[in-house]
């Protein structure tokens, strides 16, 4: 017998909805002694799963009751590694604006060597929910708009993560989350109901979590939400016919946060027995804080709901997972001290992902780099190190994190650099803004470090109005004001597209560092002062008004095109249909001709396909990094096609140099859901078309043919 097996039969009803359980152990509480009710769960077996336990004692302590327990099977624990652990890289929304994958997977593989350090086995992330509405405020966890480079970061974090092997001592399971379409509520309001298309779940929502199962993710977390009135952790079709049917998902499925008990809520269970049988049917293992699987299963069992079987399949699951981790032969084999050199390093990996993923979205006149002068650093976000670490910062400290402001001074030691911070991010406490706007006097440049807390995105944090909170317009109209014709500069700190289209038309340059992690200062700095070039591209459009929400590239042609020569086509009165910044938009200290588009051959059949090539060449002062995207569009098909990113590919050039980047495109890769949603290759001319973003008007074309 195996040891799953031997374990099943000797396991009572109360153990095993123990392993089918995740309590919290509240990383806030401090020493070895966790919650009294916790200790005992674990102890009697009851308690199979922790999340929430920060360090390596905590962790320790913890496993040590759990093989105090009768059969000694080993606590599975796991906390939300978002974006770095106690290092802590920019946002994942800032992250992918560096559109580089193996950077994407460095970070995850540093963040799960540092969690696994914490004795840790698992992370909720990565979090693959495609967004286009900023005012979601989760929009911030996930990689913005695009299926595609949804795909490609799910690949790099759950490589980074899982590290190629789950039992590895630096490895964690990875987590894909929130499966589906948690992206799009309604109206940007967090928990709210979707209602997508079974087709936009295919070409849209779903692609990203396909990508994370081919790269062999161990678990998956049901969204919070409903799609078409049936909430996922309950959703038999999305997960027991879709991902575990057709795509052949056998890793753990488990639920969102008390999200089983919630299924009452949304009014498809009358209590927790039916929540609980509902739940355990579509397919989730783990009951993540609801107690709805101990509270329910039992009487769900008595009603005939369940079988002993279904809960002895979600049982093995979880077991399964923990012998793959490699609980079973060493339970405290994660845990340790890293050296100071793995410290730095890991640091330094910080300062490059922050310094690659803070994007220049203007930068008129040149105004940066700085030019050597006085500086006047104003703006509550200026000296705001604890905010840098953005939403769910793991076990971040502030103190860890170097602020704007410490940044500058640290890299100017001799230049005047004066602070004030004008107003609170929030507040309607106007006293500080004249003193703010009077350093514009003493100053040759002024940087304004604007936004949000970190705490106004992520989780829970949608916004009706995505703009600048507080009387921080205020401060601008008081600093424009006083600078008379010195250079202004914005740096943008948020966890979405800000809505400042005002802001942004009155200042010279703008940057948007949305939450750069720990080493942002440092980051900022090397930016501001030109000691690296910002090479980093927006992944989410940002909207000029908030009445154009969802904006974003992707979106399908339309029987009436905008044309300003008839009114009765698809525009807006008052505001451009375009956004304010495309997907794909960012500015570097270079300036990149891009010519000589070429894609061979010009016909293809299915198992072949197409290079493209293009030919960049810096024309400006300076180095920098050029990110290039390629995307196609089918322009007669079936079902009409939006423009498509295929791929995306990045060059460094020195000033006056040439170099030529290529895609290989499969012409398979070309295919799309056809009317029964399954792939369909469908010949037909299939522009091609490459360029610096999803700017139609900067995209360089060619045609070529499926055969
Ligand atoms: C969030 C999840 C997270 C979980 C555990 C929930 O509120 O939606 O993304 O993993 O809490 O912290």
């Amino acid at each position: 017998m195996s040891r799953i097996d031997s374990l099943v039969a000797a396991m009572t009803l109360t153990e095993k909805l123990g392993q089918m359980t995740m309590a919290t152990g509240d990383s806030a509480v401090t020493g070895a002694v966790m919650r009294t009710g916790l200790d005992a769960g674990i102890a009697s077996g009851a308690i199979g799963n922790v999340l929430n336990i920060a360090g390596a004692d905590k962790a320790r302590a913890a496993q040590r009751l759990a093989l105090e327990s009768r059969l000694k099977i080993p606590l599975l624990l796991g906390l939300d590694i978002i974006h770095g652990h106690r290092t802590i890289f920019p946002i994942p929304l800032g992250e992918t604006a560096a559109f580089d994958p193996l950077l994407w997977e460095a970070t995850a593989r540093e963040a799960a060597k540092e969690g696994a350090a914490d004795g840790l086995h698992m992370t909720f992330a990565p979090m693959l929910d495609v967004a286009r509405d900023p005012r979601w405020g989760r929009i911030a966890e996930g990689s913005g708009e695009d299926p595609y480079v949804g795909q490609a970061m799910a690949r790099a974090k759950v490589k980074g993560f899982q590290g190629g092997r789950l039992d590895g001592a630096d490895t964690l399971a990875a987590c894909a989350k929130h499966y589906c379409a948690y992206g799009a509520p309604t109206a940007g309001r967090d928990y709210a109901t979707t209602d997508v298309t079974p087709r936009a779940l295919r070409e849209i929502y779903l692609p990203p979590f396909e990508a994370a199962l081919n790269a062999g993710v161990a678990t998956v977390m049901p969204a919070f939400s409903s799609i078409d009135g049936i909430p996922l952790s309950a959703h038999r079709g999305l997960l027991k016919d879709y991902l575990r049917g057709k795509l052949g998902f056998d890793g753990v499925i488990v639920s969102d946060y008390n999200a089983i008990a919630e299924l009452i809520h949304h009014g498809v269970a009358a209590d927790v027995v039916e929540a609980a049988a509902l739940a355990l049917k579509a397919g989730i293992d783990i009951d993540m804080m609801a107690n709805a699987y101990h509270d329910g299963l039992p009487a769900a069992l008595q009603r005939g709901l369940v079988t002993m079987t279904d809960i002895d399949t979600a049982v093995r699951r979880v077991l399964r997972l923990k012998e793959q981790l490699g609980l079973f032969d060493d339970p405290y084999r994660r845990g340790g001290v890293e050296s100071a050199t793995v410290l730095a390093a890991r640091r330094q990996l910080a300062r490059e992902a922050a310094t690659r993923s803070i994007v220049l979205l203007k930068n008129d006149g040149a105004a940066l780099p700085l030019a050597e002068g006085r500086l006047a650093v104003i703006g509550p976000l200026a000296d705001a190190a604890g905010d840098m670490r953005g939403c769910w910062s793991a076990a971040g400290v502030a103190s860890d994190c170097v602020s704007a402001l410490a940044g500058l001074r640290f890299a100017l030691p001799h230049q005047s650099i004066l602070y004030a911070p004008g107003v609170d991010i929030e507040s309607d406490d106007e006293s500080g803004i004249a003193a703010g706007a009077a350093l514009c006097d003493e100053a040759d440049a002024i940087l304004l470090c604007l936004g949000e807390s970190a705490a106004m995105s992520g989780e829970a944090c949608s916004r009706a109005h995505p703009g600048l909170p507080g009387k921080q317009a205020a401060l601008v109209d008081a600093v424009l004001a006083r600078a008379g014709g010195k250079k202004v500069i914005a740096i943008l700190f948020s966890g979405r597209p800000l809505v400042v289209p005002d802001l942004v038309a009155r200042v010279d340059a703008v940057l948007a560092a949305w939450a750069p992690g720990c080493e942002a200062g440092n980051a900022l700095a090397d930016l501001l002062t030109g000691r690296a070039s910002p090479s980093a591209r927006t992944p989410v459009s940002w909207p000029r008004a908030v009445g154009q929400i969802p904006v974003f590239f992707g979106e399908r042609p339309t029987g009436r095109p905008a044309s300003s020569a008839d009114h009765y086509t698809s525009k807006y009165l008052d505001v451009p249909n375009e956004p304010l910044f495309p997907f794909g938009h960012g500015l570097t200290y270079g300036d990149f001709a891009y010519t000589g588009l070429q894609a061979t051959p010009d016909r293809a059949a299915e198992a072949d396909g197409f290079t493209v090539s293009v030919t960049l060449t810096n024309q400006g002062p300076r180095a920098a990094g050029e990110t290039v995207f390629l995307f196609t569009r089918d322009k007669v098909a079936s079902i009409s096609r939006p423009m498509e990113l295929k791929g995306f590919s990045r060059i460094t050039l020195q000033p006056g140099e040439s170099g030529t980047v290529s895609f290989s495109l499969a012409a398979r890769d070309l295919r799309f859901p056809g009317p029964d949603l399954e792939p369909l290759y469908e010949p037909g001319e299939i522009e091609i078309l490459a360029g610096p973003s999803a700017d139609r008007a900067r995209l360089l074309s060619a045609t070529v043919r499926l055969v």
